[in-house]
C-alpha cells in the first residue's frame, strides 16, 4: 500500500465560496489491489468502532450504498465486534419499496446487518419508500439523536457525486442546507432519492471513502486538481481518508 497525504487545495476555494465549509484534509491510500483496500477498509472500521466504544460506549457508523462495499459489509459479519454498541445509519437511499433489491438498507442488510446482533433499533434505515420529501423529514428527527457521527462510509460517482449529492442539482446552489435532503432527477436511477446533506456527511469524527474502478479515474483527477466536485464537499472535523485502488489511481494521474 502507497500512502500519499495532501490537502485538496479545491476545497480552499470551497471554504472562500462558504465560509460554512472547512477545507477538506485529505489522506489518499492507494492499494495495489481492490482485496488489499478491502481487507484495509475492514481494519480501519474495526479500528474506529473499538477506539469510539472504548471512549464514548457506543459506535455511530453511517454506511455507502452503491456496489462497492459489499463485499466488506459481508466480510464484517465473520468478524468479532461488540456489536450491541454499534449504531447503523445510511448517507442516502433510493426512493424504492424496503425489499427491493436496490435498496441500500436491503444490500447492507443481506450482506452483514442479518448475520450480526446488532440490536434492531439501532440499525436505521431511511424510510425511503415513504417518498423523498416525507423520508427527508422523518430521517432529520432520527439524526436529532446522534450529532456526531463516529465513521462515514462514502463512495463516489463517476460524475463525482457521493451519497445521492449528484453534480448540477439544487442543494449545490445553496450554502447551507436541511440535515437530510429528497434528491429527485437524480442521474443514477432511481432518480427519487434522499440524501444526507454536506454539512450532516461532515458530522462526523472521521470519514473514509471507498473508491474502485477506473471510470471514477476523472473524479479522482478532478478532486485532486481541486475542482469542487460533490465528494469534495464533505470535510470530517476529524479525517477524510480516501482508499483507491491502484488501478484508478493510476488512471487518475496519481502513480
Ligand atoms: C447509491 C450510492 C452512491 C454510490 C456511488 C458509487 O445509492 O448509488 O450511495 O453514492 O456510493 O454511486 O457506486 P458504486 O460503489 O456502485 O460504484
Amino acid at each position: 500500500m502507497s500512502y500519499i497525504d495532501t490537502t485538496t487545495a479545491g476545497n480552499m476555494s470551497m471554504a472562500t465560496l462558504n465560509p460554512n465549509v472547512a477545507p477538506q484534509q485529505s489522506r489518499w491510500h492507494v492499494f495495489a489491489t481492490v482485496g488489499e483496500l478491502e481487507d484495509a477498509a475492514i481494519a480501519h472500521i474495526l479500528a474506529a468502532a473499538h477506539e469510539a466504544i472504548a471512549t464514548r460506549g457506543a459506535f455511530h457508523l453511517v454506511l455507502a450504498g452503491g456496489t462497492t462495499p459489499r463485499y466488506v459489509y459481508e466480510a464484517l459479519r465473520a468478524e468479532q465486534a461488540d456489536w450491541r454498541n454499534w449504531h447503523i445509519y445510511f448517507g442516502d437511499e433510493r426512493c424504492l419499496p424496503p425489499q427491493h433489491p436496490e435498496r441500500n438498507s436491503r444490500m447492507a442488510t443481506v450482506a452483514w446487518l442479518a448475520h450480526v446482533p446488532i440490536p434492531a433499533a439501532q440499525i436505521h434505515a431511511i424510510p425511503a419508500e415513504l417518498g423523498a420529501e416525507e423520508a427527508a423529514q422523518a430521517y432529520a428527527e432520527t439524526l436529532k439523536n446522534v450529532p456526531h457521527f463516529d465513521l462515514v462510509l462514502l463512495g463516489l460517482g463517476e460524475d463525482g457525486h457521493t451519497a445521492s449529492l449528484f453534480p448540477m442539482q439544487e442543494w449545490e446552489r445553496a450554502i447551507s442546507w436541511p440535515p437530510v435532503l429528497p434528491v429527485h432527477d437524480a442521474p443514477k436511477p432511481p432518480p427519487d432519492r434522499v440524501s444526507l446533506s454536506p454539512d450532516r456527511l461532515s458530522a462526523s469524527r472521521a470519514t473514509l471513502f471507498l473508491i474502485s474502478g477506473t471510470a471514477k479515474a476523472d473524479a479522482v483527477r478532478d478532486w485532486r486538481d481541486g475542482v469542487a466536485i460533490p465528494a469534495s464537499r464533505v470535510s470530517a472535523q476529524g479525517q477524510v481518508d480516501i482508499y483507491l485502488d491502484s488501478e484508478v489511481a493510476r488512471e487518475a494521474g496519481m502513480n
